[in-house]
């Protein structure tokens, strides 16, 4: 930075006492973001790859229409993408005989849809090839793939380039657990730059998919080691998720996160957590400060939702981004380049 204020010094002109200040500014913003290409924006590919969200669009659509679950798939692997090393497109990366990668950590079960992304780079490889990241396909495919079934959708700021780096012992200090507190799971959003307001209402996430009993079973067995149930569940749901898992140690029986509308990108995720059946303790966490509480009662409102959504998407897929020439453009979105 001195050597920054230093050089600006002889250019400075009449007013010596304001102008350096906010040249210099000037100046160093450029170093820090413009002249890096720093910030993401709207349709980076425009003159580079104008075809490029068309064709992710088209794909997408293909594919949701013969997985319905598809779109919760690929929004958890954004959110998982973004948590880790930023949205650099990491989570893609295959593991290696010398590197254990992301997807092979312990918190990836039930991520897929890989095939998907691969396919759609594919297709724009053969278009306009080195263009695309990786990183972007995947934030572009997970708003198309929830866009198909819904009146929701959000704007996606594109220009993230790709990571080179894909490491599994990076996964848990990074990602919340569903056994998360509200304290916890504040300070996980915290260390990515994102509010309160940002954890309730990409909570909502959950209105689609599915989560393993494994992953919330002690709510319903043993509780605090008394054979007893999380107070906080509704007993009779608790009762009802009795009788679908097989025992506290089930990993293979998928409970539907929103019941009764899995499928469905809707406000129902607010409503059911209100009724005391959130499935995992970080859903239900949310009730637990008057201020996240007070944020779930707005967002039971739909139109409220799908607008808040789009706005923390839009923050969360900004996390540590790589832009300018940072990083690279897999040609793969398994493997980077120079292997
Ligand atoms: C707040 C902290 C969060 C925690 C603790 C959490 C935890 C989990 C867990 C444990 C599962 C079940 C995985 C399985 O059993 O296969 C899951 C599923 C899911 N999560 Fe989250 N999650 C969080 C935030 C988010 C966010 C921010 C999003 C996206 C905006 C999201 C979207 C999803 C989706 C769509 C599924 C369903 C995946 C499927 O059907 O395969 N989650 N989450
Ligand atoms: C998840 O990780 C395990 C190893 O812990 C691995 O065997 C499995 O293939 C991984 N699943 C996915 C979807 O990558
Ligand atoms: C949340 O969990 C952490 C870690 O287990 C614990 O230290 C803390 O006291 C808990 N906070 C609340 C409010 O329960
Ligand atoms: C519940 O947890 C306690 C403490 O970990 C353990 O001693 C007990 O055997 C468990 N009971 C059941 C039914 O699993
Ligand atoms: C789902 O629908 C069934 C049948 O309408 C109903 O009995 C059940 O209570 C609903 N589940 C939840 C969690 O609301």
């Amino acid at each position: 930075m001195d050597l920054r204020t230093e050089h600006l010094a002889p250019t400075v002109g009449p007013d010596p006492t304001t102008l350096p200040l906010s040249l210099a500014r000037g100046i160093l913003f450029c170093i820090l973001e413009v002249c890096k290409g720093g910030n993401l924006r709207k349709k980076f590919y425009s003159k580079t790859c104008p075809e490029a969200e068309d064709i992710v669009r088209t794909k997408i659509q293909t594919h949701v229409s013969a997985r319905p679950n598809l779109p919760a798939k690929l929004i958890r692997m954004h959110f998982h993408d973004c948590f880790v090393r930023g949205c650099d497109g990491s989570v893609l990366l295959d593991s290696t005989a010398t590197n254990t990668a992301e997807k092979d950590a312990f918190p990836n079960s039930s991520l897929s849809g890989f095939d998907v992304i691969d396919d759609i780079k594919e297709a724009l490889e053969a278009k306009c090839p080195g263009i695309v990241s990786c990183a972007d396909i995947l934030a572009l495919a997970a708003r198309d793939a929830v866009a198909v079934k819904s009146t929701n959708s959000w704007e996606v700021l594109t220009g993230r380039r790709d990571g080179t780096v894909s490491s599994s012992s990076e996964v848990l200090a990074n990602l919340p657990a569903p056994f998360f507190n509200f304290t916890q799971l504040k300070a996980s959003f915290a260390s990515k730059q994102l509010t309160v307001h940002d954890l309730v209402v990409l909570s909502g996430g959950h209105t689609i998919g599915i989560g393993h009993c494994n992953l919330f079973s002690n709510r319903l067995f043993n509780f605090t080691g008394k054979g007893d149930q999380d107070p906080s569940l509704d007993p009779t749901y608790a009762n009802t998720l009795k009788t679908k898992c097989q025992g506290s140690s089930d990993s293979t029986t998928e409970i539907e996160l929103d019941p009764n509308s899995s499928n469905t990108f809707d406000s129902d995720y607010y409503s059911i957590l209100l009724q005391n059946k959130g499935l995992f303790q970080s859903d239900a966490a949310l009730l637990t400060t008057k201020i996240s509480k007070n944020i779930v009662n707005e967002l039971v409102t739909e139109s409220k939702f799908f607008t808040e959504f789009g706005q923390s998407m839009k923050r969360m897929g900004a996390i540590e981004v790589l832009t300018g020439s940072d990083g690279e453009i897999r040609r793969k979105c398994s493997v980077v380049n120079s292997s």
